[in-house]
């Protein structure tokens, strides 16, 4: 059983919770869930609404939800599925129609701080906030929206401008769902809470930066929704630019700060020059064209790598190389500090050490690995070692990224949901590669990614191998 989800209380408490698209796939994937384990931890205390336009009623809607958690739970507790039940009711509506939004007034029956989460396509947020502004119900109340927020630094900022008609900032929630993971947010506690690793998080000693989220899946059924989209935009933009941040930015501060790690993200995303595409690669694994829902001949990458820089005194020179990409070797999502190699040693001959490294792994099992130098046993060389710490066997189950992100809307703490400033950053830090597209190079399913990927490493060792549970060796692997 997980432990549960913890966040700091900063906003009013929410007195209901209203599900804009309770029927749809994330839904049934990732919300019944999630409300079931909030229910289980006593995080959930208000009435749930689901809306949808499907032809259902309330009883049907909690059966659906029965068979998710059935699916997701090893062992399912009656008597929770039972409380959250209890709570649960369903409006039938279209997002569009007047009547919806009364019909919904009616239910929320005076609540005055409702958490209203838009799990709907993007293209309907701003016609649910009119729907919701004009039936008076945004006052007091938050609004959790679901990536993606725009598909460019334009579109992004026509959506906020959407939403802000009718939304104060603060009191709009942008799920990334990566911020929701634990081993995520352990980046800055491993970071700052440790002597040992802050004295040598600078460029004197890190010689490189690798981020790798590699899915060894491919498309599968979401041809229609990826082909437009591509891998920058589905998860380097928003996820790994995030991971990024916290594994670049400055501590937070305390003091009168209300939004400390925002505000340090932000100034690390402003210190990001935009990238260049010549120091990118993109490619397109074969098979990718036989996808149902992608266009015959499409160019749409389905795996990016490429170079940025932080141009601040803490990181001048040291290059971040991020790469994501389906259809690869493993399932890995890592990050990985690169540390500068020390000269010989004068006793293991004239062996060069092998650069230590540091490496936070998000998925699977997340996790932290130190590999280090050690000597052979009964020979005068060297062989590297790893120090390891699996999160789960120390520290216990985590919770999942939806119960402690809709937590967290529900006691008002935004600290983990991204702003509106930090979405626009990173579209203009990548904005390039979308203007400017390097050409796609095809690639075989179960391997690394297109040949291209490893020239971005000259000089840096090249790509190394995800750190995986009961694998080695951690070496460079190609490309
Ligand atoms: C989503 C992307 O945001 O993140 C998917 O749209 C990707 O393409 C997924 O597979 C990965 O998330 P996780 O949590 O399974 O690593």
């Amino acid at each position: 059983m997980a432990t549960p989800a913890g966040g700091k209380e900063t906003g009013p408490k929410a007195d209901a919770l209203v599900i804009f698209g309770i029927s749809g796939d994330l839904a049934r994937k990732m919300t019944y869930d999630a409300l079931y384990e909030l229910e289980l931890h006593g995080t959930l205390k208000v009435p749930v609404i689901g809306v949808a336009k499907d032809d259902l009623d309330g009883e049907q809607l909690v059966k659906r939800m029965r068979e998710s958690c059935v699916a997701a739970e090893k062992d399912l507790d009656e008597s929770v599925f039972e409380r959250l039940s209890e709570r649960v009711s369903y409006v039938r509506g279209d997002y569009k129609d007047p009547k919806t939004f009364q019909a919904l007034t009616e239910k929320l029956d005076g609540c005055e701080h409702p958490v209203f989460y838009l799990e709907t396509p993007p293209s309907l947020f701003a016609p649910v906030v009119e729907g919701l502004a004009a039936a008076d119900l945004t006052k007091g109340a938050r609004v959790v929206i679901e990536k993606p927020f725009g598909h460019d630094l334009q579109s992004a900022k026509a959506l906020n401008a959407e939403l802000s008609k009718h939304l104060a900032e603060p009191q709009i929630y942008r799920i990334d769902h990566f911020l929701g993971k634990e081993p995520v947010m352990d980046i800055l506690y491993l970071r700052f809470a440790n002597t040992l690793l802050e004295p040598i998080w600078n460029r004197r000693y890190v010689n490189s930066v690798q981020i790798t989220m590699a899915e060894d899946f491919g498309v599968e059924d979401r041809g229609n929704f990826y082909d437009p989209v591509g891998a920058l935009r589905d998860v380097v933009q928003n996820h790994l630019l995030q991971l990024l941040a916290l594994i670049a930015m400055e501590p937070p501060t305390g003091g009168s700060d209300p939004d400390p790690v925002r505000d340090k993200k932000m100034d690390l995303f402003r210190a990001i020059p935009a990238a260049d595409p010549q120091r990118s690669v993109r490619g397109q694994y074969e098979g990718y064209q036989d996808v149902e829902g992608v266009a015959h001949g499409s160019k749409t990458e389905t795996f990016i790598a490429l170079r940025l820089f932080v141009e601040s005194w803490r990181w001048a020179g040291v290059p971040f190389f991020i790469r994501a990409g389906k259809c690869l070797e493993a399932k890995a999502t890592e990050l990985r500090v690169v540390l500068n190699s020390p000269p010989p040693i004068g006793i293991a001959g004239s062996a060069i050490p092998k650069a230590d490294e540091i490496v936070i792994r998000i998925d699977p099992h997340g996790g932290a690995c130190i590999l280090v130098e050690a000597k052979q046993p009964g020979k005068e060389t060297l062989r590297q070692v790893d120090l390891e710490l699996l999160f789960e066997e120390e520290l216990g189950d985590q919770p999942g990224p939806y119960e402690r992100l809709l937590g967290d809307a529900l006691l008002g703490n935004p600290e983990h949901f991204a702003r509106e400033d930090m979405v626009e950053e990173t579209w203009r830090i990548v904005q390039p590669l979308i203007d400017d597209p390097p050409e796609v190079e095809t690639y075989k399913p179960g391997g690394w990614g297109p040949e291209g990927s490893s020239h971005l490493l000259t000089g840096y060792g090249g790509w190394r191998r995800p750190w995986l549970p009961s694998e080695e060796p951690y070496g460079p692997v190609g490309p």
